[in-house]
């Protein structure tokens, strides 16, 4: 391989079909005299545009032009055509150089195009080079070397990430891989699991109980999971109020100074608050709003005045502290207030939690989260909430149900395939990346297989053909024509 051209950070690279390049993988230009070395990415391949090229793959054409005689080749160059006709030219990003043995992100000096050694950089090694592997291994899968891409679990400890993909192409299983993962090393995870998919974390695929069983628990709202209204803060009561179900400001007001008095009096239950509702003195407009979503609490089922059906979240998530665990919101069958009321009670336990310190912190993981998470905590979650220890993972198949601003954020993105345009326009947004990379890469992405970018690969974009799980899956699509066996 030889260096051709270098234009910004792009470096063009002729090469030969026996080089076996292909797309995303690395390339290591040493120069031996400058004692450097440029780490580069090759990000596309198209054909060498050689002068003459176009008659010459003319004439060769089985018709010929329909020139009839002998091919007469003195010179004997017709391979060497041939060989040529099939050079490459390498369109490489520059990624890092190396000096003195140190990666550094420093792209200033240009290697000799005459006795530079261009040659392939397996990733393994690249790996190594990186120290990505740290004292809390992760395996993700394999790279395409069939040498496995192993992250470090601290790389997603604080950080915002984001998995993404078209339909289809093992989002969820690469969430739950690192759910497993991090449970497995003592944390705790949440999970607003919206098709019911992660209550089979605890079971292998055969059905039996695995390793994890006693970790993984799963929350059903309405089901086993119910709630008293003494568990709640009012905060938290005016935000399911306000937010979920859209009470107005002034009768917010009131319905605060009803809580007040019930809480003062130790009566609050559903059955009390409903009474002083209805005997409370104010402006029918507002008696009549807040009846309505006093019915909205009661008919979600998600409240209760029997305390021996009644729930906490805090003492699932207290037990996770030991030896982690996992917490998983099974919001499959509910409606989407029920969802939204969900959602804001465990926002609003997990921030009082960790704002006291009676948890460290904690993964959360919100699979399609505009279904339900209202606007406010897009920012919140990115900043504020990530100071009070949670550290979010956003899993959805449409890219720009996720705001620009959060992709900027992110740390860490796990790019499955996507073929359309918008798509793909709204993850190359991410700030970590350039946009040419996360589009050519990604659109070539066979199933299963992800694009690593960002701090747990120490920003040299990777893919990963994602390893296998033995555990039970669950809410699969349902289908009509299912294979009978
Ligand atoms: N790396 C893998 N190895 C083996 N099977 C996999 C892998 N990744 C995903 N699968 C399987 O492929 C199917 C689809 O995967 P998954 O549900 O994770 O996709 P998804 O991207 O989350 O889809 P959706 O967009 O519908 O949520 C599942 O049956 C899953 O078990
Ligand atoms: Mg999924």
């Amino acid at each position: 391989m030889k260096i051709y051209k270098k234009e910004g950070n792009v470096l063009q690279i002729l090469s030969f079909p026996e080089d076996n390049i292909e797309k995303g993988d690395y390339i290591l230009i040493e120069d031996s005299k400058a004692r450097k070395a440029l780490i580069a990415q090759v990000i596309d391949i198209q054909f060498a545009n050689i002068p003459g090229m176009l008659e010459e793959l003319l004439r060769s054409c089985p018709d010929g032009g329909n020139i009839h005689g002998e091919d007469f080749d003195p010179l004997e160059i017709a391979p060497y055509i041939t060989y040529i006709q099939d050079s490459r030219l390498l369109i490489c990003k520059i990624r890092a150089s190396i000096k003195n043995e140190y990666l550094s992100p420093s792209k200033s000096w240009l290697p000799s195009r005459s006795h530079s050694i261009v040659k392939k950089l397996p990733v393994s090694r690249l790996l190594e080079m990186i120290k990505a592997k740290g004292k809390l291994p992760i395996v993700l899968g394999e790279t395409k070397e069939s040498s496995p891409l192993i992250i470090d679990a601290s790389s997603l400890d604080g950080r915002l990430n984001i998995i993404t993909g078209k339909k289809e192409t093992g989002k969820s299983h690469l969430s739950k891989l690192l759910v497993l993962s991090l449970v497995h090393y003592g944390a705790t995870v949440v999970i607003f699991d919206l098709n019911g998919e992660y209550a089979g974390l605890g079971y292998s695929s055969d059905g039996a109980r695995n390793e994890y069983y006693h970790r993984i628990h799963v929350l059903t709202p309405g089901k086993n999971f119910k709630l008293m209204l003494g568990q709640l803060d009012l905060r938290v009561m005016l935000n399911i109020l306000v937010h979920a179900l859209r009470l107005p400001g002034t009768s917010a007001r009131e319905f605060r100074h009803i809580w007040k008095s019930l809480k003062e009096r130790k009566e609050l239950s559903l059955r009390a608050l409903g009474e002083t509702i209805r005997n409370w003195h104010c402006n029918i407009h507002i008696r009549d709003a807040l009846f309505s979503r006093y019915y909205a609490l009661v008919n979600s089922g998600l409240f209760t005045d029997n305390p021996s059906e009644a729930s906490d979240i805090e003492q699932y998530l207290f037990k996770t502290r030991e030896k982690g665990g996992a917490v998983v919101i099974n919001l499959r069958d509910t409606s989407s207030i029920d969802r939204q009321i969900m959602v804001e009670y465990t926002l609003g336990k997990l921030v009082e939690l960790l704002s006291n310190w009676r948890l460290k912190a904690v993964f959360l993981f919100a699979e399609e989260a505009h279904l339900y998470l209202r606007e406010t905590y897009w920012d919140d979650i990115v900043t504020r909430m990530r100071h009070f220890g949670i550290f979010t993972t956003f899993i959805t198949n449409q890219p720009d149900s996720i705001r620009s601003g959060i992709y900027r954020q992110a740390d860490n993105i796990f790019l499955f395939n996507f073929t359309n345009e918008n798509d793909l326009e709204a993850v190359s947004r991410a700030a970590r990346v350039d946009a040419e990379t996360v589009k050519s890469i990604a659109r070539d992405l066979p199933p299963h297989h992800c694009l690593v970018l960002g701090k747990a690969v120490k920003d040299f974009p990777m893919v990963v053909k994602v390893k296998r799980l033995n555990v039970k899956t669950m809410g699969g699509t349902r289908l009509f024509f299912k294979e009978k066996n």
